[in-house]
C-alpha cells in the first residue's frame, strides 16, 4: 500500500497519557477533516479518551481505536503499516520508543514524537536512518518545546541571513522569561536518562559530546566545547545567564539539521544556549541560585537513592499541569546571529519565538499536532529528504507557517 492510500493520515501512540491526551484535543478541535486514530496499550482507557472526544466532537463517534503494547513489534509494525504518520507520546523514549521508531522506519512510514533523549535518538539514527532513507519515511525526533524554537528559529535566521547573500556562522539562544510546569511522564524521561548516564560511561560521554547526534562523530566536528554551566554576564543581552537545561539536547539538534542539510550554517557554524534571568544584583542572584539548585538536583538524582527521595515530590506518570496553570504558561526565545561577512562584512539579527501558554504542554501539544499534520498532509511541499532527520530538516518553512497560523511567534528583528 503506498503511504497515500493508507486508511489513517495520523495515529496518535500514547492518547491516554498526559500530553497524548492534550495532542488528541489539539488534533480533534484543530483538524475535524482528519482521518486519523488513537492507539495505546490499554483499550479502557482509550474508550474514555474517545468518549470526552466525542462530547466534544460528535463527529468522533467514528475514531478508530487501535491496541499495541510497545514492546510487541507485531502490532507496532501493524500500526505503522495502515498510517502515513505516526505521532507518538508514549516516553520515556529510550524505554518504550525504540520499536515503534524501527517500525516506521521499516513500513516507510513518517514518524514524529516528543524525545528530548539523546541516546534513544544516537540509537535511533544508528538503526533506522539508512532503512528509512530507503523506505521513504521521514522519522522527526524533538517535536516539542525541545527542539523546535530552537531548531526553527536557527532556520530562521538562516533563512533571513540567506536572502541577503550570506550564511549564519555563529547564534547564541536566550530563553526567558517563560513560565510552565512538568508532567510525571517527563520526570521519568529526565530520570531514566539519569540513570543510564550513571550506570554506562559510554552513554554519559554520549550525552555530554555537543556533536551526539550528527552522522560521524569522529570527524566532521566543528568549534563547540560544550553548554554553559555557571551563572555569567551576558554582554548579548546585558543580561545575568545560566544554565538552560535543554540546551543538552536543543544543541545536539540544530547541529545535526546543519550536518545533514549539507552544513547551510557552515562547517565552523557555533551555537550555544542560556537561560536569562535578568539585569543586576536581582538578577545575578537568579543566575547564581538556579545554577546551584540545579547542580544539586541533577547530582542526587544521579543516584538510586537521590532518584528515591526526589520521585515521590515529583508529578507522578498521568500527572502534570492543569488548564489555568497552562493556560497562564508562555515562553519567549531570543536568538542573536551572525553572518560570516562574505562580500559585505557580518550582519547581525535577532529570531525571536514566542508561545502563548505552557511551552512544555499547551505549546507542546501544539508543536507536535502540527509537525503530525504537516507530514500528512504537507508532503508535496517537503524537500525529498528521508531517513532520521530534525524538525528544521524535515519540515523547515513550511512548519514554521503553520506554527505561526497557529498562534505561534517567529519573526527576525534586525
Ligand atoms: N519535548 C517536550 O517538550 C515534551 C513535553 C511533554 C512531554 N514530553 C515527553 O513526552 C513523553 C510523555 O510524557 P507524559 O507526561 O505525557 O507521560 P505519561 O502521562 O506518563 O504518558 C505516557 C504514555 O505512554 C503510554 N505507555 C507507557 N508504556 C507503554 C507501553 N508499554 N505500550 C504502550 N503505551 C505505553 C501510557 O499508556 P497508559 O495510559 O496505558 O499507561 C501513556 O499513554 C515523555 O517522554 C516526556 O518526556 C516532552
Amino acid at each position: 500500500m503506498t503511504a497515500s492510500s493508507r486508511p489513517h493520515d495520523v495515529v496518535l501512540f500514547g492518547a491516554t497519557g498526559f500530553t497524548g491526551r492534550l495532542v488528541a484535543d489539539y488534533l480533534a478541535h484543530g483538524a475535524p477533516t482528519l482521518r486519523w486514530a488513537i492507539a495505546g496499550r490499554n483499550r479502557d482507557k482509550l474508550a474514555r479518551v474517545k468518549a470526552d472526544l466525542v462530547k466534544d466532537h460528535p463527529a468522533l463517534a467514528e475514531l478508530t481505536v487501535l491496541i499495541a503494547d510497545a514492546a510487541d513489534p507485531a502490532a507496532l509494525a501493524a500500526v505503522a503499516k495502515d498510517a502515513r504518520v505516526v505521532c507518538t507520546t508514549v516516553g520515556p523514549y529510550a524505554v518504550h520508543g525504540r520499536e515503534l521508531a524501527a517500525a516506521c522506519a521499516e513500513q516507510g512510514t513518517d514518524y514524529c514524537d516528543l524525545t528530548g533523549e539523546v541516546n534513544f535518538i544516537r540509537d535511533s539514527i544508528d538503526r533506522n536512518h539508512a532503512r528509512a532513507g530507503q523506505t521513504g519515511a521521514r522519522i522527526v525526533h524533538c517535536c516539542g518545546f525541545d527542539s523546535i524554537p530552537s531548531d526553527l528559529g536557527v532556520h530562521l535566521l538562516a533563512e533571513h541571513f540567506k536572502k541577503q547573500g550570506q550564511k549564519l556562522k555563529k547564534a547564541s539562544l536566550f530563553v526567558g522569561p517563560m513560565k510552565g510546569g512538568i508532567s510525571g511522564g517527563t520526570v521519568a524521561s529526565m530520570l531514566a536518562m539519569l540513570e543510564e548516564a550513571g550506570r554506562d560511561p559510554r552513554q554519559r560521554r554520549l550525552m555530554g559530546d555537543p556533536y551526539a547526534l550528527i552522522p560521524d562523530r569522529d570527524k566532521d566536528r566543528g568549534p563547540d566545547r560544550g553548554d554553559q554551566m555557571m551563572a555569567k554576564f551576558e554582554p548579548l543581552v546585558g543580561a545575568w545567564t545560566g544554565p538552560f537545561v535543554m540546551a543538552a539536547i536543543n544543541t545536539r539538534v540544530v547541529r545535526r539539521t546543519n550536518a545533514i542539510s549539507g552544513y547551510p550554517y557552515g562547517k565552523d557554524f557555533r551555537y550555544r544556549e542560556s537561560m536569562v534571568f535578568g539585569k543586576g544584583a536581582k538578577g545575578a542572584f537568579g543566575a547564581g541560585t538556579f545554577t546551584a539548585g540545579l547542580a544539586a538536583f541533577v547530582t542526587l538524582a544521579s543516584t538510586g537513592p537521590g532518584r528515591s527521595i526526589l520521585k515521590p515530590l515529583l508529578p507522578a506518570p498521568g500527572q502534570g499541569p492543569s488548564k489555568a496553570k497552562r493556560d497562564a504558561g508562555f515562553f519567549r526565545v531570543r536568538i542573536v546571529g551572525e553572518s560570516d561577512g562574505s562580500g559585505a562584512g557580518p550582519l547581525k539579527a535577532v529570531a525571536r519565538v514566542e508561545g502563548k501558554s505552557d511551552p512544555g504542554y499547551g505549546e507542546t501539544a501544539k508543536m507536535l499536532g502540527e509537525s503530525a499534520l504537516c507530514l500528512a498532509l504537507d508532503r508535496d511541499r517537503l524537500e525529498p529528504r528521508h531517513g532520521v532527520r530534525t524538525p528544521a530538516s524535515a519540515m523547515g518553512n513550511r512548519l514554521i507557517e503553520r506554527l505561526r497560523a497557529a498562534g505561534m511567534t517567529f519573526a527576525i528583528e534586525n
